[in-house]
């Protein structure tokens, strides 16, 4: 396809679920005459616990739908999945932007002043070659505690940003890290900017939260002006959604992240 024309068409998001709308928000602030295409795998959500076998063939298999629709790059728009299928997925789709994320410990550790930088993610991340290798490469002369934060994907996907479980759940989650002495904690999970409130208002002020999700957005736009495909037009883009979750809800959970009523097309893969 030439790319006069290839520059047009979508850009394909995805993750285990709705976390990657946090992802999303920043790529469509950045570049709103964009258009998009946002994949919520909420069925099998969350990845954070499954093998990287399963995770890999569902990356595949989505990322395929989206190059059917088509779609001009995919951003994934999880750490989960990142660990798990970015390097294969790059290997399967060789001409295609593949933009992928990680747990953000280097802005951490330049930013921490107590040398204790704390990271929630969940335990697929955590336990990954790749979050082993980022420690090597970037977390040396600092402290890092890690804390696998299962069922909070759970009840973010569910939409219970402010119930009294989540809010149990974080405070649980987030003490080991206060204990440890962390000023500085790394949202290593897409989801968990959707309680970053909740997280602040429990960690105190003085503690600093790192979401990734702006730079994810600004490395896209690098590398769609690299390979010349960012889209010319200055309209806004449109946005389509589709979810497999089985949740009644589902649509009403997605616009609540969103911010506005969307609606949410059923994914069958
Ligand atoms: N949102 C995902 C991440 O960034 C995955 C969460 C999950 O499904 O366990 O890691």
């Amino acid at each position: 396809m030439h790319n006069i024309i290839k520059n047009q068409l979508p850009i394909g998001v995805f993750d285990s679920g709705v976390g990657g709308i946090s992802v999303l928000k920043h790529l469509n602030k950045l570049m709103p005459n964009e258009d998009y295409i946002y994949v919520a795998d909420s069925q099998y959500a969350p990845y954070g616990n499954k093998s990287a076998e399963f995770i890999r063939a569902r990356s595949l298999a989505i990322s395929q739908f989206l190059l059917q629709q088509p779609v001009k790059a995919i951003v994934l728009a999880c750490n989960t999945a990142t660990a798990a299928a970015a390097a294969m997925l790059r290997e399967h789709f060789l001409d295609i932007p593949i933009i992928a994320m990680e747990p953000a410990i280097k802005p951490a550790v330049e930013v921490t002043r107590t040398g204790v930088v704390g990271v929630m993610a969940t335990s697929g991340t955590l336990q990954s070659a790749q979050f082993a290798a980022l420690l090597e490469s970037y977390g040396q002369g600092v402290e890092v505690v890690t804390q696998a934060c299962h069922g909070l994907v759970e009840c973010i996907e569910r939409g219970e940003l402010n119930h009294a479980n989540t809010h149990a759940l974080i405070t649980q989650y987030l003490q080991p890290l206060l204990d440890a002495g962390a000023d500085t904690i790394v949202l290593g999970c897409t989801h968990y900017p959707f309680v970053k409130d909740q997280i602040q208002e429990i960690a105190g002020d003085k503690v600093h939260l790192i979401d990734t999700g702006q730079a994810v957005a600004k490395q896209v736009h690098t590398r769609l002006l690299q390979v010349d495909l960012l889209n010319p037009m200055t309209t806004q883009g449109k946005l389509n959604f589709y979810s497999n979750s089985a949740q009644q809800n589902a649509e009403e959970v997605i616009s609540r992240l969103w911010g506005e009523h969307v609606k949410v097309q059923t994914l069958d893969v």
